[in-house]
């Protein structure tokens, strides 16, 4: 979701924890990894007082707290969280029942937290998802030379100073793509790594073979038919520089050099 990992993780993770052990199931169930991530990045699960009337709507107030999306709008410390199920005990104790109470009023916040937010970029964000919109829907459709009207690829390039947040935009439309069952990959030109051909365009397919690869078997049957389509002879090449890639496509014959040879040796003589 484009925003680092904090302290605050774990209070969705208690937040999960006290879901399943009050309701009786996980907030979600799906049937692939995917499916898991979209749901726990873009969707809201049912609030435990209504799956089950008997929870007190405070208590499940607290739970859904922990489970916000953005981690600014959780408990902020483990002191409120603490602060809120004792009001709930105390009340429990003393009343029989717990009443509604303004929940993380004793959260008190030591640190100075600058929100993970992406300013002033929506336009940008809009143009890269309208793309996105346009080659999933296949609503950009090209009509071939034997009129089959086949789906556009489209290349978008941002170009800027160093630190002015090329990435940070980029990985803004990643919550999106996910949602939409999509794979978000990146890879990175290192100016230390000058010496290893295509190493950004290895990183990044590299990335997309370890997502692949946590696939259903008849998801990555269907791939493994596509990328060996694809690869024809060549799978070899690929496999040497991406060995993951083996996992899915298998074991492959050695490449014929005779057609590349001059190629490929230069290739291997750069490392
Ligand atoms: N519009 C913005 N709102 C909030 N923070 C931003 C914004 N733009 C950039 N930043 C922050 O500035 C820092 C640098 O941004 P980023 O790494 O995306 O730059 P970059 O253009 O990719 O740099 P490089 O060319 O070195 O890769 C990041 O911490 C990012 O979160
Ligand atoms: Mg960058």
């Amino acid at each position: 979701m484009n925003r680092l990992l904090d302290y605050r993780t774990d209070f969705y993770s208690l937040g999960v924890t006290f879901y399943e052990l009050l309701v009786g199931q996980l907030p979600f169930v799906a049937n692939d990894v995917l499916e898991l991530v979209h749901c726990h990045i873009a969707l809201e699960p049912p609030p435990p007082d209504k799956v089950n009337a008997q929870i007190p709507s405070v208590v499940s107030g607290i739970i859904m707290k922990l489970m916000a999306k953005n981690a600014e709008e959780r408990y902020q410390s483990a002191w409120g969280i603490l602060a809120d199920l004792s009001q709930c005990l105390h009340q429990l104790e003393n009343k029989g029942g717990i009443e509604a109470f303004q929940l993380g009023a004793s959260d008190i916040y030591d640190k100075f937290q600058i929100p993970q937010k992406l300013y002033g970029r929506s336009a940008q964000v809009e143009t890269l998802l309208a793309a996105f919109e346009r080659i999933s829907t296949g609503s950009s459709l090209v009509v071939d030379a034997s009129a089959n009207r086949k789906p556009q690829s489209e290349m978008m390039l941002v170009a800027s100073y160093s630190g002015i947040g090329k990435s940070a935009l980029v990985q803004e439309i990643y919550k999106l793509i996910t949602s939409k069952r999509g794979y978000f990959i990146t890879g990175k030109f290192d100016q230390f790594g000058r010496n290893i051909p295509y190493s950004a365009v290895v990183n990044v397919f590299a990335g997309l073979v370890r997502q692949l690869l946590t696939e259903p078997e008849a998801c990555l049957l269907w791939w493994r038919e596509k990328i060996q389509a694809a690869l024809g002879a060549n799978s070899q090449v690929i496999c040497d520089v991406i060995p993951d890639l083996e996992l899915i496509i298998g074991k492959q014959p050695p490449v014929c050099y005779d057609h590349c040879q001059n190629s490929f040796k230069k290739y291997r003589d750069f490392g």
